[in-house]
This record gives structure tokens, sequence and C-alpha cells, in this order.
């Protein structure tokens, strides 16, 4: 037969045990959106008919996945689970110490345990919130340095995740003695899903050893972004997207992970390092918090999933269908004029309320206007991160963030192409009447991660 590659996307599994969604009214959602203040992380789930709001812990597990889960062993100490899974993430990042924890932010707390503290500095290519705010609740202060083509939602550079190399050499020459470790989030979530190169990594190492700065990834989306250096990294091209991630980890130290994203789990995360002392201090606390270092809070089970998911993670026709898939649902709504952060990411899309809704100021919150829009209309949920997220100062004042987004996450092999063609006509049609979009104020915040649980009303 002819190997003539076809347009359509094939989504390389087909579907084997299905989970009901329920419709409801727009009269309905205006009613579950009043009792949830207008915050869609309080809605009901059951209310949502697509749910965009994270890919995190969302996706489907294979038929292999849940094979795996029947020799899952559920021993305290020393489970056989806990060797499969440490040799399944050494064939990908072979540091020396892998340690399990319950889910990515719990490897961010007890890393700066050890690392942060008061008039620390912790660099980064840009912290996801959680990241961000475990180095803040420290007392140390994390600093995003992103290139500046990553901060402009319009520039199609191919790395946006990149790091701002002279920047960080230039925080470094200031700051040494306060810098514990330099961090790398790949992809860059809270930047748009965009990728980091092999090339900018290999930078960011030499830096780091000019200063002798150990370097940590922070990894979720490791095989996407591997799969963005095959495709647009100069003599990448031909390689196995499984030995690009190990040239990414031989380029770092030790690594925070989330198993929630591209190692295909419902739970999961580890925390992994080359240092002896460090791996100490860090059992230690994962004793005090997760649980015995051989299970860190998570079942036997987990942990068979999680080892079978990174051998499926790194499947090229598993990846090229994700991140295809993910430019078909930000390419149609480009297509309608709709402004998307460019190029599309990796695991989501990510729409640009600014740029929508000129006409709100960003303390008016049009990311959240959009996404409560986006819910009303169509029964989408979305994530906003923009000035809600990230708008409040630790004095407690506020500011506009550096974009007003909103976020279309993908969970993995979840929605088929008929739920994503859903979601491009509800964009149409928002898109139509954002000019209607009135903005909010909150009437109720906590003092951190406030997105999660604010209460807001609508102005006017
Ligand atoms: N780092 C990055 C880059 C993340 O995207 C996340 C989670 C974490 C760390 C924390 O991991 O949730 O397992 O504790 N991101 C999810 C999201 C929540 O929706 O983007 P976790």
């Amino acid at each position: 037969m002819d190997d003539a590659p076809f347009s359509t996307i094939i989504e390389p599994f087909r579907i084997h045990s299905v989970e009901p969604l329920t419709l409801t009214t727009r009269q309905e959602r205006r009613e579950y959106l009043r009792t949830a203040s207008y915050n869609l992380f309080q809605l009901r789930a059951e209310h949502v008919l697509i749910d965009l709001l994270t890919d995190s812990g969302t996706g489907a597990m294979s038929r292999d996945q849940w094979a795996a889960i029947q020799h899952g062993d559920e021993s305290y100490a020393g489970s056989p689970s806990y060797f499969v899974f440490v040799d399944a993430v050494r064939e990908l990042f072979p540091f020396e110490h892998i340690i399990p924890v319950h889910q990515g932010r719990a490897a961010e707390r007890i890393l700066f345990a050890a690392l942060g503290g008061p008039g620390k500095v912790v660099p980064n290519n840009t912290h996801f919130d959680t990241t961000r705010a475990n180095v803040e609740a420290t007392g140390a202060r994390a600093v995003d340095l992103v290139i500046p083509e990553g901060r402009d939602p319009m520039n199609e550079h191919p790395f946006k995740g990149n790091m701002d190399l002279a920047a960080l050499d230039a925080l470094l020459a200031e700051h040494a003695a306060d810098v514990p470790c330099v961090m790398m989030t790949i992809t860059n979530n809270s930047g748009g899903g965009q990728p980091v190169s092999l090339e900018n990594l290999r930078g960011v190492r030499e830096v780091c050893d000019r200063y002798s700065k150990p370097l940590f990834l922070d990894a979720c989306r490791f095989a996407e972004n591997a799969w963005f250096i095959r495709e647009r990294e100069a003599g990448q091209g031909d390689r196995d997207v499984a030995d690009i991630v190990r040239d990414l980890a031989a380029l770092a130290d030790g690594m925070t992970m989330s198993a929630k994203k591209d190692p295909m789990g419902n739970i999961g995360g580890w925390l992994a390092m080359r240092d002896d002392g460090l791996a100490q201090q860090c059992r230690t606390q994962v004793i005090l918090t997760e649980g015995f270092p051989t299970y860190g809070g998570l079942a036997g089970r987990d942990l068979e999933a999680l080892a079978q998911g990174l051998r499926e993670v790194v499947d090229h026709d598993y990846l090229r269908y994700r991140i295809r898939s993910t430019a078909y649902l930000g390419d149609a709504l480009l297509q309608r004029g709709i402004p998307v952060l460019r190029p599309i990411g990796g695991h989501a899309v990510y729409l640009d309320a600014r740029g929508l809704a000129p006409h709100l100021d960003p303390l008016e919150y049009p990311g959240q206007a959009l996404a409560v829009a986006l819910y009303e209309v169509g029964g989408i949920r979305a994530c906003e991160i923009g000035t809600v997220m990230f708008g409040r100062q630790p004095d407690g004042s506020e500011l506009p963030a550096s974009m007003d987004l909103v976020r279309l996450a993908i969970p993995r092999r979840t929605y088929t192409q008929s739920h994503i063609d859903y979601v491009i006509e509800v964009c149409e049609r928002v898109a139509q009447d954002a000019a209607s979009l009135r903005g909010y104020r909150i009437t109720a915040e906590p003092p951190a991660l406030r997105h999660f649980t604010a209460e807001f009303a609508p102005i006017g």
C-alpha cells in the first residue's frame, strides 16, 4: 500500500470502557455558576460537559496499565512494585536516587524544605504556581527568567520555554551564594506549554557548572518536550524520543515530577537526584508526611500503573497524535480569528483573554470572564492563568499578570475529535460575543493560591 500520509489525526487507540457525560441547560449552568461564586474550581464535575480544567491526573489509563494494577504489591517496605517503578523511571531518568511521592507538589515541598529558606533565591524559566508557592513558603524568592519571546503571546519562537541565559548568569553573578539550585520546567506550563531546547538546557548546564550549582528539572511534560525537540531542533529529527529524554536527564542533577501528566497516572510523582546527602535529607522528609520511601504515599498498584505509563508515553505514534491533536484545536481557533498563544503548546491551547476582551481592564479579570462564559455557553471548564492566579503580590497589593490567558488543557487519550469540534464551536460563539463580556471582582480570597477558592461577583 502507498505510504503517503493522510491528514486525519487518528487516535492510536480505541475505546474499551466509557464514562457518561451529563448534558445541562444554559439556565442550569447559570445557577451552578452562582452557587460556585463564579469560581470554576467550585463546580461539581458532573455539571461539566467537557472538562479542560487540567491535563493532570485526568487522562485515560490503558488496558495494560489496568492490567499492571493487578500486579500491585502492597507491602509497606521493599515492595516489588517499587522496584518495577524505579526501573521504569531509571530507563529514562538514570538518577541514583528515585523517591516516589503522592504528586508533584510533594516533591517540591520536600526538595525546598532541604534547599530553600529565608534569603535564598531560586531561578526557573517559569515557576508553576505550586512550585512558586513551595519556594516562597520557605521564605525564599522564586525568580522567573524565561526568554523575552516567552512572554509575548504572538511570538512564534520554537522554544519559548527557554531560559534567558544572560539573565541567569547575571543573577548568579550577583547572588551565587544565595542560589541553592536552578530549576527548568519542561514544558513551560505557565508560559503556554512551550518547550525548552536541548541547546538551551546545555547552556543552562554550562552556567550552573560555572557557579557550581545543581540543576533540577520540573519534568511533568518531558515526553511532549522531547517530541518538540525532535520536531523542531536541528539534528534531532531522526532520533528516538526516549534517547532525547535521556539527554535531558543527563544534563540535570535531579528532578521533581508530577506523574499525573506524561506518566499517564491518575496520581503520583517522584523526586530524583544524584546527591547522596540530599537524598538522605529528602527521604527523612518523605517519612514525615508521605510514607515509607519505597511507596511515598502511593499504593503499590499506582507504582505499577506509572511504570507502564512511562513506557507508553514515549511511543512516537502516541506523541504524534498528542501534539497534532492539541494543534488541531489551536489552529481551528486561529482560523476563526480567535487570539491564541502561539505556537500551540503540547498539553493545552491558551486563549489570550486580553486580546479577545480589550475593553476589560486586567484588574477586572478578563481571563475569569472568558472562562465563566465558556462554561455558561457550552459547559466547558477551562482554567484562568492570569491576574487571578498571579496578580496578588506578597504584600497583599494587586498588579496585572504579564498575560491574561485561559487554558484549555487536554486530558491524555480522553476526548475524541468530535468533543474537540464541539469545543471549537463553543469558543467561536463566545468570541463572537466577546464585546459583551463583563468583568469580575473578588469578594473573598485566601492569602495564597487564591484562584482555587476565591469568590467572585460580576461587575455591573
Ligand atoms: N509543575 C508543573 C509544571 C505543573 O504543571 C504541575 C501541576 C506541578 C508542578 C505540580 O504537580 O499537581 O502533581 O502536585 N500542574 C497541574 C496543572 C495542576 O493543571 O497544570 P501536582
